[in-house]
């Protein structure tokens, strides 16, 4: 299949889908098991380009546009979804963010390791009692002469334990709703931070996912993002591009399933012949192509226009729903293809339908992508 794709895109295309098939996918099945968190994937993806795509080659990044980057992390997702969701919170958000928001500083002192791959970040934003509505969180920063005290317990947080530096967002005044929310880089081995307990998830088991707790931890005033008040809009402005990601993870994934059950189907005999010689099947197989086809067109498309600079909140909340919500469907008919063996771990379809179920909470469930793009539509009556 062939999109408008320019040479260079089509490169980093090809020789990321090398790499994640040669190596990434290699190890997939076995970290599912062991939960191994990817270290040595992420290594090699950090020489190769892949841990610092957007950012500015001044600051050690490759410096590439949305579509090579979305190219990218569909196929790392079609190898290994641990691995992937580890590079998509890492590029759209951390580095992404520190691009955007932080001022020459910050960007010199972190953009080249992160870009490198050398420190791995997160995001911490969502909390016990705060995940669709963040607005409603209680962690706080309160202002010490040069550091802010920050103060709460972050929970679901993606590479909560293996990252080297979380981006995380605390009231810094309560008064002002989500206006009173700042943004804070906060480095590993800071006194009061706190690796909480991690999650026993159903999919994605290599990815860490951790509470992350602050105690009266003291973190330099230097280390604010952008300015008091900021924190939400950075956060908003990061999911943004983190649901482009959301929609390359399901695509890979979806294109990982499918071509798993194709395989299967032309080699599998009952009634004595191959299973896609059966009508049922094919139209099975033709509706599981289209709807691949059909959300990979809607992520490239909110890429574009992403590069294109311009607004790109409802495209991508409209790639991350239908992406999200096609993957669930098609890695349960690959399951379905496959039979009684495709309930097994003999083949990697239950893991790619066990990784797929979250794509549609994480960075925004369903329901809120829906109300970004129906309040987008809206625009004059957002609020009921
Ligand atoms: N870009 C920039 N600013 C934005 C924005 C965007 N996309 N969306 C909203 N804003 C701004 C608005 O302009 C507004 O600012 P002003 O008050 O200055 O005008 C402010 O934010 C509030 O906007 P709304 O009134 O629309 O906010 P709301 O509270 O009604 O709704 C929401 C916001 C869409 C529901 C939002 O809260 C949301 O996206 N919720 C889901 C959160 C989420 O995705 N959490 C996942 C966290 S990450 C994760 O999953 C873990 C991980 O590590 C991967």
């Amino acid at each position: 299949m062939s999109y408008p794709l320019n040479d260079e895109q089509l490169m980093i295309q090809a020789m990321v889908r090398e790499f994640a098939r040669k190596v990434v996918a290699t190890t997939a099945a076995e970290r599912d098991r062991t939960k191994e968190f990817p270290a040595d994937n992420l290594k090699q993806m950090g020489e190769l380009g892949l841990m610092g795509m957007a950012i500015p080659p001044e600051y050690g990044g490759e410096g590439a546009d949305t579509v090579s980057y979305v190219l990218a992390l569909s196929e790392i997702a079609y190898a290994c979804a641990s691995t992937a969701v580890v590079m998509s919170v890492h590029n759209s958000i951390v580095c992404e963010s520190i691009n955007r928001w932080g001022n020459e500083e910050q960007k010199k002192k972190y953009l080249r390791r992160l870009a490198r791959g050398k420190v791995i970040g997160a995001f911490g934003l969502t909390e016990p009692e705060a995940g669709s509505d963040p607005s409603a969180q209680t962690t706080t920063a309160e202002k010490d002469g040069d550091v802010y005290v920050v103060n709460g317990t972050k929970r679901f947080t993606t590479t909560g334990k293996n990252s080297g530096l979380v981006i995380v967002t605390a009231k810094t005044d309560e008064a002002k709703k989500h206006h009173g929310i700042s943004a804070f880089i906060i480095e590993k081995g800071t006194e009061g931070f706190i690796v909480g307990r991690e999650e026993d998830k159903l999919g994605l088991r290599a990815s860490d996912t951790t509470d992350l707790i602050f105690e009266n931890c003291r973190v330099p005033a230097e280390n604010l993002l952008g300015k008091e008040g900021d924190g939400f809009k950075i956060a908003m402005t990061a999911l943004d591009s983190g649901r482009i990601g959301i929609a390359a993870q399901s695509v890979g994934v979806a294109q990982a399933a499918f071509d798993a059950a194709v395989k299967y189907a032309k080699k599998r005999e009952q009634f004595g012949q191959k299973i896609s010689k059966f009508q049922g099947l094919r139209w099975i197989i033709a509706d599981m192509a289209t709807e691949i086809e059909a959300a990979r067109q809607l992520m490239l498309s909110a890429a574009a226009m992403k590069d294109a600079g311009k607004n790109f909140t409802a495209q991508a909340s409209m790639a991350k729903l239908f992406a999200s919500e096609m993957v669930n469907r098609i890695t349960g008919k690959a399951i379905q293809m496959f039979g009684g063996y495709g309930f097994t771990k003999d083949y990697p379809v239950e893991r790619f339908y066990r990784d797929a179920r979250v794509f549609t909470i994480y960075e925004g469930t369903s329901e809120i992508q829906r109300l970004v793009i129906s309040n987008h539509i809206l625009k004059d009556k957002r609020k009921p």
